[in-house]
Parts: C-alpha cells; structure tokens; sequence
C-alpha cells in the first residue's frame, strides 16, 4: 500500500490526539511507521486516543503549536521524514466563542510550522491539512475547484482561508525554488463522520450516546441534507499526497480535494435509520423524536470537486453511502456492546476499507 513509502519511516502528526489524528496514527502503525504526536491537549471526553492505549504506541509530545521555539526544537530533533498538520481549532461554534484560540492555533500555528520548516536541515513531505470551509462560498450549485477565491464569512472558515493563504504566500517566498527544503502540499475536505469522534454538536454521538443508555435521541432538523464522507477517505487522501510528494517533485506547493462521491447526499433521518440496521444493541422504542422541528432554510451544500486529485493523484473516494454509515454504526455500536479491544476493531475497519479500495483498483493500495 502506497508504495510501502511509510514503512520504517518517522512521521510527525500535529493534531494526534484529535479524531483524524486518532484514525491517521492506526493507519500509519499498521503501515509500520514510527509515529510522533503533537498535541496541546485531548479534546474529548470519551476520547479515541486514550481508549486506543494510542500514547503507549507512538512519541507523544504534549505541546501547543503556538510556541514556535519549542515547535521548532520537537520538530528539528524528530527530523520526520513526513509531517501531517492537523492541529487545529475545529468547531465552527467554538470559533464564534474563542475568536483568538481559533485564529492564533489555526493560522498562526500553521504558519510556525512552515517558520520551523523553512530552516529545516532534513528531507521531509508535509501535508498542511485545511478544510473545504477555507473557499469563499458564493452559495453556487457547482463543485469548488482548488483555484477558486479563498475567504469564509465565520471565524472557524476564517481561520482556514488564513491559513491557505501563509502557506500560499510562504511557498512562493520560500520553498518553491529550493529544492533542499521540505515539499509541502494541502489536503482540503469536508465534515466527516467515523467511529471515535466524540465532538460536540453531532447528531451521531448524541444518537450513540442516548441508544448505548436505552433512550431516544431527540432530532431538530430531520430534512437536513449532508454529504456524509466517512473519515477514512480524506485519510487515504493525505496518505496518498503524501506518498507523491516523497516519491516526485512535480506537485509540489499543490493543494487537493478529498471530497466525498456526488450521491452521498442524504438527510439527518435516513441517516440514523441506516445506522439503526447495524445497532447490535436493545434499541429504545423510538430510537429518535422529531421535537419542534424548525423551519430552516437550508445553506446550499458546498461541494468539492476532485478531479485534479483524480488526474494528479489517481485518487478517488471509495465508499458508497451505506458502507459509510455500516462502518461508523459498527464502530460505535462495538464500543459500548461488545468486549473487544478498539484499536484491533479500528485496524480492522481499515483493512476493510483498503479491501474495499482494492476491489475498486484504487492505484494507492499497491
Ligand atoms: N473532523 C472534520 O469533520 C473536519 C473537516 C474538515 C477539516 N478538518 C480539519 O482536520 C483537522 C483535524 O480535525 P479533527 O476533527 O481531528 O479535530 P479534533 O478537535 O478532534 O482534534 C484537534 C487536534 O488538534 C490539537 N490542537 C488544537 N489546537 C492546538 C494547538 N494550538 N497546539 C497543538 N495542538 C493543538 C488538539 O489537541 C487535537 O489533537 C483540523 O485541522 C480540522 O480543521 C476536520
């Protein structure tokens, strides 16, 4: 899988203790990487980093990326061969609450980052992972191409676009015509779902949290239509960055759409009835209540589109939607049914999904 590019290598991971960084350092231990984590904090509770005993198999360091010194000096004595960059602030809502946190650990510490990578006397493929929300979204019906405007009108959006644009301003001053430096590219996707995500404000852990307890979860917006992505995809996408940025220096400074298949589209209800199918568990009678449901108008959906990951990366998404909610029931309803050890369940839905990309010759899982 991905040219054996990550076996015996050092790879550093901003962001290990969150949901993605959870689900990145499973796939890269099995892959046979030695992993290093950065993480200022762990920012839920349950949390998948600690319920996967995941700090006994990795270097953690406890750090905030805002402090450029001690990022530098984690940074400068790892010597990774990869870097993901997945600390972040992620919650649209918190933004609204902590302006300052957003912005200063999304933008400016992605800008230490590239400040400590700058100096770097080591070869190294970084991956700097933004979001779909850094595009300015003018509400049109077509799929965001990578050279489309950047902005957001909220913080968390805000943030991303900032960030985008220190990395873009970064490479041109910096890195795209020294060829001693680190290669650095950008992986852009949207919400995702999975087991392990504890996040608050998702319909999906207050759905497993009130069926694990034998109660119904009370729904608001039942219509509501998402493009649900499971979070493996976008991983499979950074990997698949990452492995080209090691192996070529054609993409260098190229930023990426990891964006789910175009009939993901479903809404709030049919995803928990689907969820409902792969619940192991005794089910309350009304597993879910529509309490006031609100007269909402929709925001109009931004989607991506993911050809150049397509022509660049001979990357696509893999899942069709009932496989994207099979595997995130399975994951939730194994931790509160069964006795197993999660961090096997975790490495087995990965191998389930490699399998399923495999069939479908996704040229990555060579
Ligand atoms: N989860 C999604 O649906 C989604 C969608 C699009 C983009 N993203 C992006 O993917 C990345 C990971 O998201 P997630 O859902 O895993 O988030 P998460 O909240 O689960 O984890 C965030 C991680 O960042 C770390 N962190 C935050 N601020 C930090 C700081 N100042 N210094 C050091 N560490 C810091 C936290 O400790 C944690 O490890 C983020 O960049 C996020 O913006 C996530």
């Amino acid at each position: 899988m991905f040219n054996n590019v990550y076996k015996n290598k050092k790879v550093l991971i901003t962001g290990n203790t969150g949901f993605k960084g959870s689900w990145l350092t499973c796939w890269l231990l099995s892959l046979g990487a030695d992993v290093t984590g950065i993480s200022k904090d762990i920012p839920s509770n349950p949390s998948m980093f600690e319920d996967l005993d995941l700090e006994s198999k990795i270097n953690y360091h406890n750090s905030d990326i805002r402090d450029l010194n001690e990022l530098s000096r984690i940074i400068n004595q790892e010597k990774p061969e990869f870097l993901f960059h997945l600390a972040a602030q992620p919650i649209v809502s918190t933004s609204y609450s902590d302006p300052v946190e957003t912005i200063s650990s999304n933008a400016i510490g992605t800008m230490n980052i590239l400040e400590t990578l700058r100096h770097a006397n080591f070869n190294c493929a970084a991956v700097l992972i933004t979001s779909d929300k850094s595009y300015d979204n003018v509400e049109w019906v077509w799929g965001y191409k990578e050279s489309d405007k950047m902005g957001g009108k909220d913080i968390y959006s805000g943030s991303k676009g900032a960030a985008e644009l220190i990395i873009k301003s970064y490479f041109h001053s910096f890195f795209e015509n020294n060829e001693s430096l680190p290669r650095i590219g950008v992986g852009r996707a949207g919400n995702v779902i999975g087991g392990g995500d504890w996040a608050k404000d998702r319909i999906i852990v207050d759905a497993v949290r009130s069926w694990s307890n034998s109660k119904s979860v009370k729904i608001r917006c039942p219509d509501a239509t998402r493009p649900w992505q499971h979070v493996l995809e976008p991983l499979s996408g950074y990997l698949s960055l990452g492995q080209n940025l090691y192996s070529t220096k054609d993409n260098v400074g190229e930023a990426y759409n990891f964006g789910p298949r175009a009939e993901q589209n479903r809404t709030v209800k049919d995803l928990l009835d689907t969820m409902l199918i792969h619940w192991k568990k005794d089910l309350p009678k009304r597993p879910y209540v529509i309490s006031d449901t609100l007269p909402f108008k929709e925001a109009s959906l931004l989607k991506l589109n993911c050809d150049k990951a397509l022509s660049h990366l001979k990357w696509d998404a893999t899942l069709e939607y009932d496989q994207t909610v099979k595997m995130t029931s399975e994951w939730y309803s194994s931790y509160f049914n069964d006795d197993i050890d999660m961090y096997k369940k975790t490495i087995d839905q990965i191998s389930e999904y490699v399998a399923l990309a495999s069939k479908r010759d996704s040229s990555w899982t060579l």
